[in-house]
């Protein structure tokens, strides 16, 4: 058990770009590499979900805490893994908030599915087949997406969608856009 560091954009682009491979089997290396990701996870409170890449292991393993809602991570669940995580349908497309901890105070309005159904492996091995509805749709998907090597800043669709959150004098949290040319 070890809390491990979360690789960052864009200095390791090349370990976050790269695709993972497949989990045969739930072996003592994928059992700690489970333990791994929650115990960064947990040393995260923003964190509401994890991948293996982003700790520079190339396995479809993702760590997701389902229920974060308005509260954010403070009213999310436990974490749970899912592995080698397959959509089978996803729906329900809407945009809604995005950011990722390989991107330190960069946040963005993404579009992604509110309804996934999405079926793999549990962390024991047994086969799983669920239905992720809203924000924990967005979650799940987000996780996926870094499996095969897609960051949430391949999603931005305009400029202004994507914003560093600095704090004011007054100490009230204000978006700062990271990439419009608009002064
Ligand atoms: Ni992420």
């Amino acid at each position: 058990m070890a809390v491990r560091e979360i690789l960052v954009y864009p200095d390791e682009s090349a370990a976050l770009r790269r695709k993972s491979q497949a989990i045969w089997k739930v072996s003592a290396n994928v059992e700690r590499l489970i333990e791994d990701l929650k115990d960064t996870l947990a040393s995260r409170p923003e964190g509401i979900g994890l991948a293996a890449p982003q700790i520079n292991i190339h396995r479809r393993v993702v760590i997701v805490r389902l229920g974060a809602g308005d509260e954010g991570a403070a009213g999310a669940g436990p974490p749970i893994a899912l592995l080698n995580p397959r959509i089978v349908e996803a729906r329900d497309e809407r945009r809604d908030f995005d950011g990722c901890l390989s991107f330190p105070g960069l946040y963005g309005t993404t579009r992604r599915p509110h309804y996934l159904h999405v079926m793999g492996r549990d962390e024991e091995g047994n086969p799983f087949d669920r239905v992720f509805e809203g924000f924990d749709a967005v979650v799940v998907h987000h996780e996926i997406d870094h499996l095969n090597g897609v960051l949430f800043i391949d999603r931005i669709e305009q400029p202004e969608d994507l914003y560093y959150v600095r704090t004011d004098a007054s100490g009230q949290p204000v978006r700062v856009p990271a990439l419009t040319t608009r002064w």
